[in-house]
């Protein structure tokens, strides 16, 4: 290790409870996408929100990774270069598919028909199949390896960034999707880190919100 970082570390574990997230969403295809009754255009939009949301909250949370942790590690773990690299290299690998699996949800959003529905569900899927490889990967190889070197004001910067680069519209989804996941502390922390405004939006009005959608998304 090249560079010291303050301690104290970051609890590298919060990573893979972020990702189950998106597990979920994948495991969610059959029934959520592919089980939605052919031009159903509420549940479509329902159903096609959250998907668009998740996907959008992937492309954050990577490009969260890429600005801050990986540098970090690739600096101060130059023995473990090899792995960091490669599996850093995946967001790239999953971009083509990620790009099309947004493309069907869109497009079935717009045109709910039973091809429109079977395409997303397909696009997903070939999505999945790539996404999981690289989350079970980062799971095993790179967290490890970032309690070892992200202390948690580093791990708060990658949040941070994360919330920037998002750009779904429904911010409040996310924000209890990742409340789903993580732990009663790490919410605490999160609530107590969010601007005014929007702590008090999210504890009015914002928690409802979500509480309302995903009890239809899940029926
Ligand atoms: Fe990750
Ligand atoms: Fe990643």
């Amino acid at each position: 290790m090249t560079t010291a970082p303050e301690l104290p570390l970051a609890d590298a574990t919060a990573m893979t409870r972020f990702h189950r997230i998106f597990r979920e969403a994948l495991d969610g295809v059959p029934s959520f996408v592919a089980g939605a009754p052919a031009g159903d255009a509420a549940r479509a939009e329902l159903v096609g929100s959250y998907y668009d949301n998740v996907l959008r909250l992937l492309h954050a949370h990577h490009e969260a990774e890429d600005l801050t942790i990986y540098p970090m590690m690739v600096e101060r773990l130059p023995e473990h270069v090899e792995v960091i690299e490669r599996v850093n290299a995946e967001h790239e690998t999953v971009l083509g598919s990620l790009g099309a699996a947004e493309e069907a949800v869109a497009a079935w959003r717009a045109a709910p028909s039973t091809e429109s529905r079977d395409s997303a569900a397909a696009a997903l899927a070939a999505m999945g199949s790539i996404l999981l490889e690289h989350l079970d990967h980062e799971e095993a190889d790179v967290v490890p390896l970032i309690g070892r070197c992200i202390n948690v004001a580093e791990w708060g910067q990658m949040s941070a960034v994360a919330f920037q680069h998002f750009t779904g519209d429904k911010v409040w989804l996310a924000v209890g999707l990742i409340q789903e996941q993580l732990l009663a502390s790490e919410n605490e922390t999160m609530e107590a880190n969010m601007p005014p405004p929007v702590h008090d939006f999210w504890t009015n009005t914002g928690r409802g919100m979500f509480q309302r959608y995903v009890a239809e998304l899940r029926g």
